[in-house]
């Protein structure tokens, strides 16, 4: 497979490191700036006027400001190097067969939701679905979004080794939501004795997904499906997870992608979804939810107001917990995500069982 990043000019690669170098600083410099700033002020962090404290502090036009442009430069430059290089890559993608070690399955005039298609998630220019270079530029995107710390899918390596339950005999595996499939292809390795499935409502990132699977030699099932309605059988997956999915959903679209969850697991098995949650921290969570407003990202919100424990329960799931998760150390932290002074994802797992 053709890795943009190994044929970029030397321009394109200046462009890259300064949009890197710049959001770097913003996380680590900036933030901790204005979170010295904050504290300087003696407003207590419970006030209700720490939105108000925080807009006036001499850091704030900076740190709003660049997190949005910042942004916005990431997809110039992932999408300039993406779409000049678009024979190509779409070449790449027509001679990869539908059905090889594993299958790609479109679904001819898949209706999207609106609440999906009316907005640029991520400021991406056209969202995920909208061309199929949108897989390939946001493949790139999120490498500089997470700081290139998640280069080789690090964070996802790290959710499946140590969150995801080992299943020794499991026969299927389903993973919400896969994108282009980095979440899905360490589900292979996990559970080698299951069918792995990752479903999403995109095909551009499906189609990315499977031709990524079928280089490396993976069976993985590629599936156009919304995960509220997966259309698999009753009880028929050992383990069902997600990454980053459900905070791009409206709430009663979460509360349904978990009941189809819950639907889909055998007695015994286990959902685990790998999100972002609220810290705690009032200062830090205001800049969370700023975050998300900033890179058009609607329905953090909904995440974060939905009662997602008692969706579990009433889908009949048991111990369930959300749990934070620090990819820097092991995973799952049952203590929280500690001090961290640079300002980041609050990573955190949706954790439940059906009960046998
Ligand atoms: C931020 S991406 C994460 C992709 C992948 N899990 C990863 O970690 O890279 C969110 C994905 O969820 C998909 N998605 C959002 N709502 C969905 C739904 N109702 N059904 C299936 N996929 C959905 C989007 O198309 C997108 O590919």
């Amino acid at each position: 497979m053709i890795d943009i990043e190994d044929r970029l000019t030397l321009d394109e690669r200046a462009t890259v490191d300064f949009v890197l170098g710049l959001r770097k600083r913003w996380s680590d410099t900036v933030y901790p700036a204005l979170v010295e700033e904050f504290a300087e002020t003696g407003t207590p962090a419970e006030s209700p006027q720490l939105e108000e404290v925080m807009h006036g502090l001499p850091s704030y036009p900076w740190f709003s400001h660049l997190e949005r442009v910042q942004q916005k430069m990431l997809w110039r430059a992932a999408g300039d190097a993406v779409v000049g290089r678009r024979d190509q890559l779409v070449g790449e993608l027509d001679a990869v067969p539908g059905e090889g070690v594993g299958s790609l399955r479109l679904v001819d005039g898949f209706e999207l939701p609106s609440w999906y298609t009316d907005y640029d998630i991520h400021v991406q220019p056209g969202s995920f679905f909208s061309d199929d270079m949108s897989a390939y530029v946001y493949e790139f995107g999120a490498r500089i979004v997470m700081l290139r710390d998640n280069d080789g899918y690090k964070f996802h390596g790290l959710f499946a080794q140590t969150t995801l339950p080992d299943k020794p005999d499991a026969t299927r595996v389903v993973d919400m939501g896969c994108g282009f499939g980095k979440s899905t292809r360490p589900l292979v390795a996990k559970y080698p004795t299951a069918e792995v499935i990752g479903v999403d409502l995109a095909a551009p990132g499906l189609r990315l997904a499977h031709a990524e699977a079928e280089a490396e030699g993976l069976a993985i099932t590629y599936a156009q499906a919304d995960s509220r309605a997966t259309g698999l059988d009753d009880a028929s997956c050992d383990v069902v997870t997600g990454t980053m999915t459900l905070h791009e959903m409206p709430s009663d679209a979460i509360v349904d992608t978990i009941r189809e969850g819950a639907r889909l697991l055998k007695p015994g098995g286990e959902m685990h979804f790998l999100e972002f949650m609220l810290t705690g921290d009032p200062l830090r969570d205001a800049t969370v939810i700023e975050h998300a407003e900033r890179n058009n990202e609607p329905f953090f919100r909904a995440l974060f107001s939905t009662d997602t424990i008692a969706a579990c329960e009433e889908a009949g799931l048991v111990d369930v917990q959300w749990r934070a998760f620090d990819e820097r150390q092991l995973g799952v932290q049952p203590d929280g995500w500690g001090e961290r002074r640079e300002w980041h994802f609050p990573w955190a797992v949706l954790s439940a069982r059906k009960a046998v």
